[in-house]
């Protein structure tokens, strides 16, 4: 077999892995309010790449953990950029109708339920992740240091941050540093989390996990302009969400600033540091060295 059908069938597999662990951790569907669970289910499983359980599990085996800590995390991590994502597209915020090949969430079950089931999946992320303490009482203290990484990252100091910036700075032109600080909080904030959650309960040492919060900084930034350039390069079919919707919105974005060569330029230059400052690190993971390249050149 060739090395690149290995990486593929190996994504695979372990994207199968991941959606087994959401379906596991997914509320049951039963009860008065079972639409709410019925609408968690149905952006939380409508596929989407798993980047950042994927992340957060690789950065783990980097560092060769063992805890089983680590599986309620990464479904809790993956709830959490669900949310975002239904809640970004809202008619409040970007006013998207499709995302992950479907419908969006506010779409099929109204506006009222679109919020409530980000909510839900919000809340049921922390829920999920306090169960690490019952499975692995012995790593509490590991397990409270990425709860805290989990709630300062998603917060008003990361992605909702992140957003609300993003959604004042519409309309107008945008500064590199703004639109970069924008970047940082949206998307690259959620990454590290996952990346840093990993490093913490495989068992790294503080200065680790500092390297590795680079590292995710410099992957999220990439994600993001390179997510800027398939919205204007892609297609809804391929990306299962629309495109031009930076452009629908007046949003500044990378490409607005610089072009879809130099942006895309950019995008190879910061995946570039990742992965240096990835190798420098003492263990070793080919498989998350290999996804960090091909993020450069991801097509959706
Ligand atoms: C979309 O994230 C939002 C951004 C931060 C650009 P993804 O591109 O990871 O979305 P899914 O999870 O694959 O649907
Ligand atoms: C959103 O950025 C980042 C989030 C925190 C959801 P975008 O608005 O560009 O994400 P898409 O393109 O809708 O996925
Ligand atoms: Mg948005
Ligand atoms: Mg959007
Ligand atoms: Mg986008």
């Amino acid at each position: 077999m060739s090395l690149k059908t290995d990486f593929a069938e190996m994504q695979k597999q372990k994207v199968r892995q991941i959606e087994n662990i959401l379906q596991e951790y997914l509320p049951k569907q039963k009860g008065c309010q079972k639409l709410i669970m019925e609408a968690m289910g149905y952006s939380l499983m409508a596929g989407g790449k798993r980047l950042r359980p994927m992340l957060m599990k690789e950065t783990y085996e980097l560092f060769n953990g063992t805890s089983r800590a680590v599986y309620p995390f990464m479904a809790a991590i993956e709830m959490i950029h669900t949310y975002s994502l239904v809640h970004d597209d809202l008619p409040a915020m970007d006013n998207d109708d499709y995302r992950r090949g479907r419908k969006t969430t506010h779409v099929v079950y109204g506006e009222d339920m679109g919020i409530l089931a980000g909510d839900a999946l919000l809340n049921f992320a922390f829920e999920t992740a306090f169960k690490a303490f019952v499975m692995e009482p012995e790593d509490s203290l590991l397990i409270g240091r990425a709860l805290t990484v989990l709630g300062e990252k998603a917060g008003i100091y990361g992605m909702i941050g992140g957003q609300v910036i993003d959604v004042k700075e519409t309309g107008h032109a945008v500064e590199k540093e703004v639109l970069d600080t924008i970047y940082e909080l949206k998307t690259s904030a959620l990454i590290e989390s996952s990346m840093m959650i990993g490093a913490i309960i495989g068992g790294a040492s503080e200065e680790e996990v500092k390297i590795v919060e680079q590292i995710a900084k410099h992957v999220g930034i990439s994600f993001q302009i390179q997510d800027d350039i398939l919205d204007v390069t892609s297609t809804k079919e391929v990306l299962g969400k629309p495109i031009r919707s930076d452009e629908k919105n007046e949003k500044t974005t990378y490409v607005t600033l610089f072009g879809i060569d130099r942006a895309a330029e950019i995008v190879k230059e910061r995946s570039e540091e990742a992965v240096r400052l990835l190798v420098s690190l003492s263990g070793e993971n080919t498989y998350l060295e290999e996804l960090l390249k091909k993020l450069i050149y991801r097509e959706k």
